[in-house]
């Protein structure tokens, strides 16, 4: 049987998109003890795994909340999904779990990788076209292999706010497609 962990650390409504397509997550991981993503797994009934990373590094150091995370991955993991994961991973985290850790970035790959506000630097580079892609996740920030890309093209009368609400409703049916197909062994 397939086993899905969802790492986030905010909104989470990639996380209700997941689930709502009727894919079984086993647990979500959060670095965030106030994310809202803690509420909707908690209302579909998904155990949660929660560290406060800030408060952790604080204490513990700075490996102290990968080392949490790598601990609460069960060994039989299928999939680890991030879904607006706030945190780079260490280079131990991501070799240990090659090829099973996949992201979704709002942009078309290899643009406007690397940083939170992908959608905005877009807009304001006077981009045309706008999207997001699904890939593998490597050591370096948003460069693993391209799974899969869907374009969204800016009409006159978008805005920043109604960009941004287009790409993530495209969000929430190709990453859950995405998981899917990558659990069927169909990518
Ligand atoms: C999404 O836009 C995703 O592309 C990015 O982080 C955001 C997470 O949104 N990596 P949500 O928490 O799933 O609502």
């Amino acid at each position: 049987m397939n086993k899905v962990v969802v790492m986030a650390s905010g909104e989470g409504s990639n996380f209700s998109a997941i689930v709502d397509r009727g894919i079984e997550v086993d647990r979500v991981i959060t670095d965030n003890p106030n994310a809202n993503v803690i509420k909707r797994a908690e209302k579909v009934g998904v155990p949660v795994f929660a560290f406060d990373r800030k408060e952790g590094d604080r204490k513990y150091g700075s490996g102290w909340c990968d080392r949490m995370v790598d601990e609460s991955i069960p060994e039989d993991v299928s999939l680890i999904v991030l879904a607006g994961y706030m945190r780079i991973l260490s280079p131990y985290f991501v070799k240990k779990w090659v090829d099973k850790i996949i992201n979704i970035h709002p942009s078309l790959l290899p643009a406007f990788g690397g940083g939170c506000h992908a959608i905005k630097d877009a807009w304001e580079h006077g981009c045309k076209v706008f999207g997001v892609t699904v890939h593998w996740v490597i050591e370096e920030v948003d460069a693993g292999p391209i799974i899969t890309q869907r374009a969204i093209h800016k009409f006159d009368d978008d805005t920043l706010e109604s960009i941004t609400d287009k790409i993530h409703r495209v969000e929430h049916y190709v990453y859950p497609d995405a998981i899917k197909k990558l659990l069927q062994g169909e990518t």
